[in-house]
């Protein structure tokens, strides 16, 4: 549900979630949340030099206050309570490797892992969606690591369909991404 409640109703009901767009002083979280969700699924053998080297230069303020002020791109969080428990990034001016008229590529979604399976990623997927499809009349597109099976599984049970694939390289390592299709979000 995308909240245009006050916020202090997120105060009132611990277990209500508001999707609204970051504001500038979400800055000091949002990093600090991509980098747990980041490191929860991806590394799983431990902390390697390469990945300690990519979370701290690619998880900063700077970086998505960079992101907050290019007109370009859209960063939504959700919240309980005083708390951010996700957030997603639709950047509207990147073609799709495999179909370059579409230009809507969700960057991030990213949940916490304490509040998966709760319908967040779903609140922040269709929120993303529907801005894509307002503005440009596009579905997004996205890449997923090939072996990322809950986020391929969330997809797919999304509509989404696979395009191809790419590579995500890290270090010296390549890392087989999909190429992700969505659908035309249905009015609401
Ligand atoms: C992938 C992710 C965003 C999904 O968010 P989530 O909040 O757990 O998903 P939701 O609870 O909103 O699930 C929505 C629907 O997808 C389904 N779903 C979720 N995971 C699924 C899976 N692995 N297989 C099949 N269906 C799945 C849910 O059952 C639910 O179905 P419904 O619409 O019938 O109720 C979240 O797990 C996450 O942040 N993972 C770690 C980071 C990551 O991998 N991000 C994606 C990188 S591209």
């Amino acid at each position: 549900m995308l909240s245009t409640s006050p916020q202090t109703a997120a105060w009132l009901d611990p277990m209500q979630t508001d999707i609204r767009n970051a504001r500038h002083d979400d800055a000091a979280r949002i990093p600090v949340l991509a980098t747990q969700v980041w490191l929860h699924t991806y590394a799983t053998e431990g902390i390697s030099a390469g990945i300690a080297d990519y979370t701290r230069s690619e998880f900063t303020p700077d970086k998505y206050l960079a992101i907050q002020n290019d007109a370009l791109a859209h960063i939504w969080v959700a919240e309980r309570g005083a708390h951010l428990i996700g957030f997603a990034v639709l950047n509207m001016g990147v073609p799709c490797p495999t179909r370059a008229s579409t230009l809507a590529e969700l960057q991030t979604l990213y949940v916490q892992a304490h509040f998966v399976g709760q319908g967040v990623g779903r609140q922040l997927l269709s929120v993303a969606e529907k801005t894509a499809f307002d503005l440009a009349g596009v579905p997004l597109w996205l890449t997923v690591n090939a072996h990322n099976a809950q986020a391929i599984g969330f997809y797919m049970r999304q509509g989404f369909t696979k395009q191809g694939t790419t590579d995500f390289v890290l270090g010296d390592q390549r890392h087989e991404n999909l190429v992700l299709i969505g659908r035309i979000p249905t009015c609401t």
